[in-house]
């Protein structure tokens, strides 16, 4: 008989570069991760050697079979998911980079934002993309390369270059330079595409520069893109999926019907909600993003992000020092009854979405004789469950109710006492599911549904279990003094 299919899952993260294989129930055989370096030439800017990333790639790949010890036929398809908007321009000819990928952190490109915004072009921007005039895109980091690396935008009017997203560059490499493709929810991100029409914009292409010989073809998100090449794992595999990590998350916590949303906790947390297959456009700031496009038909999700989530309890342990592992601070916070109101706004790099606002500074308030560093630690966790209320709101405000429940991922997903608070303050159900690798799930899922291994997302939205549901206990009363409390200091943090 023959044996059930693998699925290799390339998740190439913003600090390391991941390969689980999955086997057909979609569970993780095995895993292999390496971290890269960071590269932080100038201030506010970040770059990352692609061919670190490259590199790593194929380490991860050969080592998560290798332990599996499955055979390689075995491998039905691979999946690619990444770190979004991260540029990468290469020679078409050698594949060889001509620079650094600019990371989604880097901000060298505020003050052409800011100018871009001047002119008035971000209504245009927005209705056409669902983004904001704002660095963290690719547009204006790949037309810095174009103007700064010595004749790149001469070789680019040749058709000489090839730019993509960090899924484009490495299908590229994987393929040997066959396929420069990529996928709405990585084009989506570039502030290039128009998301209603699915396709690159002449008028975008103009406003920020880019000759239209550089961008890759948009395929599907579950599609064969084209196969490795064989030398590097034995045999040509089909990569059939690809997907932004966010969204690659979405999919993974089977968040197929509209109203279903997820929030991934990781350094800052990201939440998405599937709005179904019209792009609504926020009133409220929040991004409006492919979720993916699946035989031509595209659904949309509405996506906010906080900046700091996970960071503030690494800063609780290595600038406060009040903690010496990220775990302790479950216990800190349930060893008190509440946060004895003391509030946290942890904006140490600005405020994210519903905000937007990169001046605003971190605070602690509400602190008396009495308080403790349980009370701290508890403010910092209370305040990632406050900054999840403020998206879901405006999210609310934007696309109406959310479906019943919050699926949470990502490492603070863990605790249990923030899960609980999480759904106390939502007033709303918090789901953890059982399997957490959401990410690679997801990239493993769209490349399985392009290769027969699943036949539909009715049958991998039957998959996805539940490990455990937090249902929310707090008094309406408590929960809108303590709302209350929360914006008061947000308002405070915004003056600072
Ligand atoms: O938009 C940036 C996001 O895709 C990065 O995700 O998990 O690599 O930090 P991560």
């Amino acid at each position: 008989m023959a044996q059930p299919p693998y699925i290799l899952a390339i998740d190439q993260g913003t600090t390391s570069t991941r390969c689980i294989l999955f086997d057909s129930s979609a569970t993780p055989v095995t895993t292999a991760q390496r971290e890269f370096p960071q590269h932080y030439p100038n201030g506010g800017w970040v770059e990352h050697d692609p061919e670190d990333i490259w590199r790593d790639t194929v380490a991860v790949m050969r080592e998560a079979v290798a332990n599996a010890r499955v055979d390689v036929k075995d491998v039905a398809a691979i999946g690619i998911t990444n770190q979004r908007e991260t540029v990468v321009v290469w020679e078409r000819a050698t594949g060889r980079p001509v620079h650094n990928a600019i990371v989604w952190q880097d901000r060298r490109t505020a003050e052409t934002c800011a100018r871009l915004k001047a002119s008035g072009a971000e209504q245009m921007v927005n209705e056409k993309t669902g983004l904001l005039l704002d660095p963290y895109f690719s547009a204006t980091k790949l037309a810095w390369i174009l103007d700064n690396v010595s004749g790149a935008r001469a070789a680019a009017e040749r058709g000489e270059l090839a730019f993509g997203t960090i899924d484009s560059f490495l299908l590229s490499r994987l393929t040997r330079g066959k396929v420069h493709a990529t996928d709405p929810t990585n084009a989506g991100r570039t502030l290039l595409f128009d998301i209603v029409r699915q396709q690159w914009d002449e008028e975008l292409l103009k406003l920020f520069d880019i000759p239209a010989s550089l961008l890759p073809r948009v395929e599907d998100n579950s599609h064969v893109f084209g196969h490795s090449d064989p030398d590097i794992l034995g045999r040509a595999i089909p990569i059939a999926g690809m997907a932004g990590d966010q969204q690659a998350a979405l999919f993974g916590q089977g968040c197929f019907n509209p109203g279903m949303a997820k929030s991934t906790y990781g350094t800052g947390c990201f939440l998405l909600m599937n709005i179904g297959d019209k792009p609504v456009l926020s009133k409220n700031r929040m991004l409006t993003t492919p979720a993916y496009r699946l035989n031509g038909q595209t659904t949309y999700a509405l996506e906010g992000s906080i900046f700091v989530a996970g960071a503030a309890v690494k800063w609780l342990r290595d600038g406060l020092k009040i903690i010496t592992r990220a775990s302790q601070t479950h216990d800190m916070a349930t060893r008190v009854p509440d946060s004895h109101g003391v509030y946290m706004v942890p904006a140490f790099v600005g405020l994210g979405a519903p905000y937007w606002n990169p001046d605003a500074r971190g605070l602690i308030c509400g602190l008396t004789l009495g308080s403790t560093d349980a009370h701290l630690a508890r403010a910092a966790l209370e305040s990632v469950a406050y900054q999840t209320k403020d998206l879901i709101d405006a999210m609310t405000a934007d696309a109406g109710p959310s479906a019943a429940a919050l699926r949470v991922d990502g490492g603070m997903a863990a605790n249990d006492w923030l899960c609980q608070f999480l759904a106390d303050i939502l007033d709303a159900p918090v789901e953890r599911p059982s399997i957490v690798e959401t990410t690679a799930m997801g990239a493993a899922f769209l490349a399985g549904l392009a290769t027969g291994v699943w036949p539909d997302i009715g049958a991998i939205g039957r998959i996805w279990h539940r490990e455990r549901r937090f249902d929310p206990a707090m008094e309406e009363g408590d929960r809108t003094s303590m709302v209350d409390g929360w914006r008061g200091a947000v308002r405070r943090a915004l003056l600072a």
